[in-house]
């Protein structure tokens, strides 16, 4: 079995010695964080980190400081086989798994939080989730010590936190985004898809095609409250419960009225019966 080729190690200090031989002979090295459950949209990231690295480690650890105790933590897809396997074969050099004490000792008592990037969108309703991706990611890349970190634009209020703390925090690492893998029908990919019924797998690239619809209208010169509304009537319709609908400068998230005259994304995030789908796109003709 491939899974049983690549070298995964379970321990900070097994990692260090890894890294460490490896900086010895001067690679570049390039850290991929994930929670497992791995589709294409994580294994681009890996291809993207073997582009502009020497040497790929990939992370899969499924943080349980992100998850309010009402979300889906228990029931989040563990494949961690599966995964071993789609690393392998596009050559991954190390996976790092932690067990949970090994991240997180009994009296761990440190909590980063990035404010400001973290409020509103994602941060409005899951108002823990961004200090404890901050918190992990922190620890990864001390662990890691990587020349440069990707992560995907798909969450991209997540991008901007962790560019901001790595700054503010002089951590030493570059973070570097990488572009949304869709399904054929535009479905951004997710681990969380597995959670869509057959019915709501039909409906889901609704959300896609309404911030696409609302992108364009925006580049096109229109207003945004009126597209807005017309995006939230047609997911509802869809059977979407809108967690949000926002037009945000692509930097700095701050919001945006009226036009479009900056850097602009539009991001949403909604329910689909029980699985939460966010997704987010450039409005043309505005910079990234
Ligand atoms: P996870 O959801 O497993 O995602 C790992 C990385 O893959 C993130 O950077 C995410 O943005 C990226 N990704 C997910 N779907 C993608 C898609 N369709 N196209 C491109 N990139 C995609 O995000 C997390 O884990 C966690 O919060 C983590 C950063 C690992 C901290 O626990």
């Amino acid at each position: 079995m491939a899974s049983k080729i690549i070298k995964t190690v379970r321990t900070v200090a097994e990692l260090r010695t890894i890294i460490a031989d490896w900086r010895k002979t001067g690679h570049k090295i390039i850290l991929v964080p994930t929670m497992g459950a791995l589709h294409e949209g994580h294994l681009s990231l890996v291809r993207l980190a073997k582009e502009i690295g020497d040497r790929v480690v990939v992370s899969i650890f499924v943080n349980p400081a992100q998850f309010a105790p009402n979300e889906d933590f228990g029931s989040y897809p563990r494949t961690f086989d599966g995964d071993l396997d789609k690393l392998h074969e596009i050559s991954t050099d190390l996976v790092f798994a932690p067990p949970r004490d090994e991240v997180y000792p009994p009296d761990f008592s440190t909590h980063i939080t990035v404010e400001g990037l973290s409020d509103g969108l994602c941060g409005t309703s899951r108002p823990h989730f961004f200090g404890g991706v901050a918190t992990v990611v922190a620890k990864l890349l001390n662990q890691c010590r990587p020349d440069v970190a990707i992560f995907g634009d798909k969450d991209y209020q997540q991008l901007l936190v962790i560019r901001r703390m790595a700054r503010d925090l002089d951590l030493g690492v570059e973070i570097v985004g990488g572009p949304i893998v869709r399904e054929k029908d535009g479905l951004a990919m997710s681990s969380r898809n597995a959670y869509l019924t057959a019915n709501e797998r039909e409906r889901a690239p609704q959300l896609h095609l309404t911030i696409e619809e609302i992108a364009e209208g925006l580049a096109d010169g229109k207003s945004i409250k009126p597209l807005l509304d017309e995006g939230h009537a047609r997911l509802k319709e869809a059977g979407f419960d809108v967690d949000y609908l926002e037009v945000r400068n692509a930097e700095n998230l701050a919001p945006i009225d009226g036009q479009v005259q900056e850097s602009a994304r539009v991001f949403a995030a909604a329910m689909l019966g029980k699985t939460r789908l966010i997704d987010n796109v450039a409005v043309p003709g505005s910079n990234r």
